[in-house]
């Protein structure tokens, strides 16, 4: 599908305001504005909020609509109601970015300042690459994956979809973490993770 020249934003909280950076940054969208439904929110950007997210689907054949939105589960459910509706989704990727040979970055996922992403690896739809992670080679990230701030994956790791690593994790080469799994903030994941379930700790532990 051909994008437009305008982007919406779904979400104009402190997440949503990051990504609008980034699409700045990108200079492709000669108009950005968010979508959100907290009718106090105040946007400090030079980007304004002109609608609740349900208005998304009026904009669709006018905008490329991202969706902004920390929680997995409901930005999983908000874009598949978008993609199904037809909406041309974009793939948000910060100048800053180091991406390597073969590496594919699914519609919907944003990845931001100071990431890098190694050879052949993969991230699915609608994840987060939050700022300063590193996705060393050969890593499939599934759909709707949070990869937060600073965490560190090795080699040849699988992130199951849904899941979200905390802040500074640090994961293993050669370990699979299942879908619906939260990694807590500074855990370090030496083996696979085979139920879901939230970890913490060195080395990360089921609590
Ligand atoms: C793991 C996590 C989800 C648990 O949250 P929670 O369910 O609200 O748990 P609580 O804060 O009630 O903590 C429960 C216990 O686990 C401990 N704990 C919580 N997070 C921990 C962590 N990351 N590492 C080690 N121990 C942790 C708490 O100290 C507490 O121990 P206690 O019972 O002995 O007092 C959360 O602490 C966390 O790490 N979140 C990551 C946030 C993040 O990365 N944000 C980035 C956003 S971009």
């Amino acid at each position: 599908m051909t994008s437009r020249n305008k982007l919406l934003i779904i979400g104009a909280s402190g997440h949503g305001r990051v990504v609008a950076d980034i699409a700045i940054k990108m200079n492709r969208w000669q108009q950005i504005a968010f979508l959100d439904d907290d009718e106090e929110i105040q946007s400090p950007i030079r980007v304004k909020v002109i609608g609740k997210s349900n208005d998304a689907f009026t904009y669709i054949n006018d905008y490329d609509i991202f969706v902004a939105i920390g929680n997995n589960k409901t930005r999983e459910k908000i874009q598949t109601q978008l993609g199904v509706a037809g909406a041309n989704i974009p793939t948000l990727i910060h100048p800053s970015t180091i991406i390597g040979e073969k590496v594919e970055v699914g519609i919907g996922t944003v990845v931001m300042a100071g990431v890098v992403i190694n050879c052949c690896s993969t991230i699915g739809e609608g994840c987060i690459i939050n700022t300063g992670a590193v996705i060393d080679h050969d890593n499939v990230i599934e759909d709707y994956v949070h990869i937060s701030p600073g965490a560190r994956l090795a080699g040849t790791i699988k992130v199951g979809q849904g899941s979200w690593l905390g802040i500074g994790s640090v994961v293993s080469n050669n370990v699979n973490i299942i879908s619906g799994c939260m990694i807590g903030a500074g855990a370090v994941v030496v083996k696979d993770i085979t139920e879901p379930g939230t970890y913490v700790g060195v080395p990360a532990r089921r609590v």
